[in-house]
């Protein structure tokens, strides 16, 4: 099928990769003319695993192609999948000031019937909106529109696996042929008929992807019910480790019995720094603000988003009760990306932990694998390590920030040798704290027993 991709963010870039993947011919186009350009050049404007080699295969095997001509794209697809953002307004709702620009596009330069599917998270009854817009602007006596909403549950760092082999393709839709263009679209992936992005072979199928065909409302609503679960999720799960600290048990044997649980489950129960990124948090911010003109009682929603506000605060709580004061001190913030293999630094607890440190004359040095050039754009005149070990010579303490694996298999006593004093606050647990404490770190993770009660237990056993 003939697909047209709006917008060439991590959503649209990562939809229109791997539509081409599974057979189609997809045209991307956005109106940054400079994305456009990377992309056309062999670059890509974002960074995510197997995302470079899937556009360079399906560029070459002509059946994905990039145009700075946003009407050429849209009278070239069949299917108009609008991937644009949605950021969050001053107030916590989402701004659709994109959705309605690609609706008067659309309107505008179709000649032919067009099914248009929002792909981006947008609020329940945008597509309602949708469709008045499409009808006002309509331009061409040819042309005529289906909407459906098809949310996208793609994480960033697994984006391409995701869209590959999903758990569940929702299609919120109001007539029969929407609903049969939408299944031909992801046939090949319902028919688990995809090469794994990996091992480029048809790996052993995990379950096959179920498909729910909703209302679309109800498509609109499961994207904001999911995602502000996720949410509720991980604040629990930080509410727990905070009462963990001021009893001296221990979160991490704590999660893993709750994790045990099918009714609970072990993902999203990782506490640490809260959560970030461009999606949790302005996603329940959007869903708040629903809830609230709904008249609905969103209360728990808000305490899940007062908790992870409170996660830097209580984090740097526990840099003044080891270095007494913060003013001066040189302290290393190891990942700045707000979860691993991404880039993407938006809304990142580290971008709020290193303005704070700022405020407070903290000489900041920071190192992560991949978030470094985005950082720089946001914190020019910090300073920025080649590694973890220059980010280590002469810190009073190294915050652990991100979990990128790589962190744990690194010379550890090197780095306690480089540092000034060897004081580690990791704010994802991501060490072993018994072999930090070992090895002669002072070690403080989140909702672990304290270095004292660490020091009795080891005393016990001896
Ligand atoms: C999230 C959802 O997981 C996707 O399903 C959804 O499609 C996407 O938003 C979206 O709306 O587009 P993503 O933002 O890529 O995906 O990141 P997550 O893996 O959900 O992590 C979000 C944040 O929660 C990160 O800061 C992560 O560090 C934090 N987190 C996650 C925790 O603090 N604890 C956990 O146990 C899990």
């Amino acid at each position: 099928m003939r697909i047209a991709i709006l917008g060439c963010g991590y959503v649209g870039l990562v939809s229109g990769a791997c539509l081409a993947e599974i057979g189609h011919s997809v045209v991307c186009t956005d109106n940054d003319e400079s994305k456009i350009l990377t992309l056309n050049q062999g670059g890509l404007p974002i960074y995510e695993p197997h995302l470079k080699e899937i556009v360079a295969r399906n560029v070459d095997a002509q059946r994905l192609r990039f145009t700075a001509d946003l009407g050429e794209a849209v009278r070239y697809g069949d299917a108009v999948f609008i991937c644009v953002g949605t950021p969050p307004l001053q107030d916590g709702d989402a701004d659709l000031s994109a959705i309605d620009s690609a609706a008067r596009l659309i309107a505008r330069e179709s000649r032919s019937s067009k099914l248009v599917i929002e792909k981006s998270t947008v609020p329940m009854q945008t597509g309602q909106k949708l469709v008045r817009a499409l009808a006002i602007y309509a331009r061409n006596s040819d042309s005529s529109f289906s909407v459906a909403s098809n949310p996208e549950f793609l994480r960033e760092g697994t984006a391409v696996l995701d869209f590959l082999h999903p758990d569940r393709i929702v299609i919120g839709v109001g007539n029969e042929p929407a609903e049969t263009q939408l299944r031909e679209i992801y046939r090949p992936i319902l028919e688990q008929n995809v090469a794994c992005p990996i091992h480029q072979q048809n790996c052993p199928p995990k379950e096959a992807p179920k498909l729910l065909v909703t209302s679309i409302n109800s498509a609109e609503l499961i994207k904001h019910a999911c995602n502000s679960f996720l949410a509720v999720k991980i604040s629990y799960a930080n509410l727990i480790a905070d009462i963990c600290e001021n009893m001296d048990a221990d979160v991490e044997e704590v999660m893993q019995a709750m994790g045990l649980d099918p009714r609970i489950g072990p993902s999203f129960l990782r506490p640490g720094l809260g959560f970030g990124g461009f999606c949790l948090p302005k996603d329940i911010q959007a869903f708040i603000r629903l809830g609230e003109k709904a008249g609905v009682d969103v209360s728990l929603l808000r305490d899940a988003e007062l908790i992870n506000k409170r996660r830097i605060d209580h984090f740097l709580a526990k840099a003044v009760n080891s270095l007494w004061t913060l003013k001066a001190k040189c302290i290393g913030v190891l990942g700045l990306a707000f979860k691993p293999h991404t880039d993407d630094i938006r809304f990142a607890p580290a971008m709020e932990l290193i303005g704070r440190l700022l405020q407070e004359h903290v000489r900041v040095k920071v190192y992560d694998p991949q978030g470094m050039e985005k950082t720089k754009a946001l914190f020019p005149s910090i300073h920025y390590c080649a590694d973890p070990y220059e980010l280590a010579d002469g810190a009073e303490a190294l915050m652990i920030v991100t979990e990128w694996d790589c962190f744990r298999q690194l010379d550890w006593l090197r780095i306690k040798s480089l540092m000034q004093r060897p004081l580690i606050i990791d704010g994802r647990n991501l060490l072993p704290s018994d072999e930090m404490r070992a090895m002669g770190f002072e070690y403080q993770g989140v909702g672990i027993p304290t270095a004292e009660a660490w020091d009795m237990k080891s005393r016990a056993a001896s």
